[in-house]
């Protein structure tokens, strides 16, 4: 069954249609798998505890994102898929892309040696990225009363991660589908539940 990572700048709207589209698809009688990264597991809750709110070099948060993918992907991801479940997951190595090399700056080529060793030929069928101008998505954020390491990020931050995110996207079209999340959350999902219908088969 589909592999879905659904990936987006923080505030983008990713975690509200999670949850909708797991529902839209056990309402189809599928077994659908909902996880996030980084977590997943007991050691990558753990390890996202510490990604949120410990500084850290940058290396260091690209090396803790692979350690608890690692995981996630022995103990949950593949065996879900083996199980035949529809397995999705609110972020995946995009965001690695995204915010450690496109935010932090990290170069690629590292990444994709750890995307290897990690993966294994692994990869989403299918990405959704949710994207909206940076200045809404932080508007919807600051309603958190305690915002993450991640979210105390200036504006160039978000804007990089965007790019990076808008640069994958036209790099692999077929795999990763952009929604624009300036629209009501309504008209996202009949764009989503017709999106489904191609992988529902
Ligand atoms: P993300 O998981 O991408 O950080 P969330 O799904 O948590 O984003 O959404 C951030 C906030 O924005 C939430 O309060 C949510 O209710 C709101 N939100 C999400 N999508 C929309 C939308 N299309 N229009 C208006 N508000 C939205
Ligand atoms: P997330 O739970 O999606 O946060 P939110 O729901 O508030 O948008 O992700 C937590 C943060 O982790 C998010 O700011 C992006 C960051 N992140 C990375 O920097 N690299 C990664 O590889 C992943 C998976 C997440």
């Amino acid at each position: 069954m589909p592999f879905i990572s659904f990936e987006g700048i923080d505030g983008a709207g990713k975690s509200t249609h999670v949850q909708w589209m797991a529902e839209y698809l056990r309402a189809r009688h599928y077994t659908v798998l909902t996880t996030r990264e980084p977590g997943g597991t007991p050691l990558g809750e753990s390890l996202r505890k510490l990604l949120l709110h410990e500084e850290m070099t940058a290396d260091a948060e690209l090396l803790l994102m692979f350690a608890a993918r690692a995981e996630h992907i022995s103990q949950v991801i593949r065996p879900a898929l083996q199980r035949g479940e529809w397995v999705l997951s609110d972020r995946f190595t995009d965001a690695s892309y995204a915010y450690q090399c496109g935010g932090r700056g990290i170069a690629t080529s590292r990444l994709s040696v750890l995307e290897q060793w990690v993966q294994q030929g692994l990869q989403p069928d299918l990405t959704i990225l949710f994207d909206v101008d940076i200045g809404v998505a932080q508007q919807r954020v600051a309603a958190h009363s305690q915002p993450d390491r991640f979210e105390q990020e200036q504006q160039e931050f978000f804007e990089r991660v965007r790019n990076m995110y808008l640069q994958r996207a036209s790099a692999e079209p077929e795999r990763i589908h952009i929604v624009l999340t300036n629209r009501s959350v309504d008209v996202i999902r009949s764009d989503l539940a017709v999106l489904l219908e191609q992988y529902a088969s």
